[in-house]
């Protein structure tokens, strides 16, 4: 089992291109089900969790055919993925590759939709909380959907459906808010679904993620009829058919948050192209209150610092110059459902806020027990005292180098930033955790001058 080990205290100095998003790519990836033509996407990231969407794919009859940097037309890390239904009387999704990945969920809606008929493992918990998927199971029932669990298995059959006819969903009103808020992938299933069903469908409540929003823009080239995506509120009239399309992914604003932290921690001073500014407005909000500094740099050469008022007006892929002060200030973060701060980064920024000049608070408010990075960073040394769903983080002068686990994708993001900045040297083990998120994160980071090497560990 791979771990990195990591001998801190180097400052990050360089430049690195951030990849698409996986986020957006695994729904968009579903969302081929939704037609028999080819979908063509590019900017995929090439990751774990992306080969599995793949094999998920194949098995309910989709051949994809898969392009990767090697060839030279991609980006490293990038991929370009055709997919073409091929057979659409596979309609199971089975235990084993859903239980890998809880985005398996997405085939959902699409295969209600176009099949009128789904058979999905249903996904159990993780380590990051218990992950219902109630809501995507009431948005897809007030479609029409007949919903029932056999065996594990969600199995979902639209109006009319019989074998060889695939009967319809009907459009209606739906309201998708939970206890915790909104819900991405809930959204693009119940959307996706809605896509092809008779009528109009409005939801309510609909996540506002720009994963979301990348997800529309590709539903509405195939031919849907989106109005809204980005706001709480989607109007969604139904067609009778999409078709085929060639979409970029957009970039992905975690894995650019989270190095824009690395350098931050680091003290260090890094460039990022393709850096999805728009999307990030709350985690750059937080990071400047900080004292992260940040520069767009325009084609003339010459930066210009980041307001908040310039961000609604741009569009993804900036190139961004990040450094920061001695001083990190303490700071309260509360993760919320987008525009608000991201639960995916909230591993990070406590990493980053142990070295801050003060206490800050963390408060958790997506997965409330989004929480195990805190008792590996206790053994750094970090000061940290949680309650309930917040966490109080006392800032220490330093971290120590330890042997941590990672225990699940960003809680490693976490780890690793900590290690990069602790002295002596860090252990994170498990990383298989991360590289479902971050393509070969150890060379992008050595790249930038950090002493980090990948090592293979016997299981811990
Ligand atoms: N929820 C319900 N019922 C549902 C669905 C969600 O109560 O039917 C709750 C969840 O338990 C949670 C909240 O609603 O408390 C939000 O969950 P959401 O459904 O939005 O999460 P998701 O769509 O399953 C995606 C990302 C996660 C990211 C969350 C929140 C993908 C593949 N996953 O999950 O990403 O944390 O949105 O932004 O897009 C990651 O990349 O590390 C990751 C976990």
């Amino acid at each position: 089992m791979d771990a990195f080990v990591i001998k801190g205290g180097k400052h990050l100095r360089g430049r690195l291109r951030v990849h698409g998003a996986k986020n957006a790519a695994l729904p968009l990836m579903a969302a081929a089900l939704l037609t028999d033509q080819p979908v063509n996407l590019s900017s995929v990231p090439d990751l774990a969790d992306i080969r599995n969407m793949i094999r998920l794919l194949n098995e309910l009859g989709v051949d994809a055919n898969v392009e990767s940097a090697d060839a030279g037309s991609t980006q490293r890390g990038e991929m370009k993925v055709r997919l073409h239904t091929k057979d659409d009387q596979k309609s199971e999704a089975p235990y084993d590759i859903v239980r890998t990945m809880r985005a398996s969920i997405c085939v959902l809606g699409p295969m209600l939709a176009k099949r009128g008929f789904a058979r999905v493992s249903m996904p159990g918990g993780c380590n990051i909380g218990d992950r219902p998927v109630d809501l995507h199971l009431q948005g897809l029932r007030a479609l029409g959907a007949q919903i029932t669990l056999d065996g594990g298995y969600i199995v979902a059959q639209a109006p009319g459906y019989e074998r060889g006819k695939p009967g319809r969903l009907k459009g209606t009103r739906i309201f998708l808010g939970g206890p915790f808020g909104s819900t991405v992938l809930g959204t693009d299933n119940v959307m996706c679904a809605a896509a092809l069903a008779e009528g109009r469908t409005i939801i309510e409540s609909a996540a506002c993620e720009p994963e979301v929003v990348d997800l529309a823009r590709m539903l509405i080239a195939m031919g849907a009829h989106i109005e809204g995506a980005g706001s709480p509120r989607l109007v969604i009239d139904g067609v009778e058919k999409l078709h085929g399309v060639e979409h970029a992914i957009i970039p992905d604003r975690i894995e650019a948050g989270t190095f824009i932290m690395a350098a931050a921690m680091t003290n260090g001073d890094v460039t990022l192209e393709n850096c999805p500014l728009e999307a990030m407005g709350a985690a750059l909000d937080r990071l400047h209150a900080v004292g992260v500094h940040t520069e767009v740099v325009v084609p003339d050469g010459q930066p210009k610092p980041v307001s908040q008022g310039q961000l609604s007006e741009m569009c993804a892929g900036h190139t961004v110059r990040v450094s920061s002060s001695r001083r990190l200030e303490p700071i309260q973060v509360t993760t919320q459902p987008h525009p608000g701060f991201p639960t995916d980064l909230q591993a990070q920024i406590m990493a980053l806020l142990c070295l801050a000049d003060g206490n800050s608070i963390i408060t958790e408010k997506i997965f409330p027990d989004r929480f195990l990075h805190v008792a590996e960073l206790l053994r750094m040394g970090a000061n940290l005292v949680r309650s309930g769903a917040s966490v109080l983080v006392s800032g220490v002068r330093e971290l120590e180098g330890a042997p941590v686990m990672a225990s699940d994708l960003r809680a490693s993001a976490g780890l690793v930033l900590a290690g990069l900045a602790a002295s002596g040297t860090t252990t994170v083990n498990r990383v298989y955790h991360l590289d479902r998120g971050y393509y070969r994160m150890e060379e992008t980071l050595r790249e930038l001058g950090a002493d980090i090497e990948r090592v293979d560990r016997p299981a811990v």
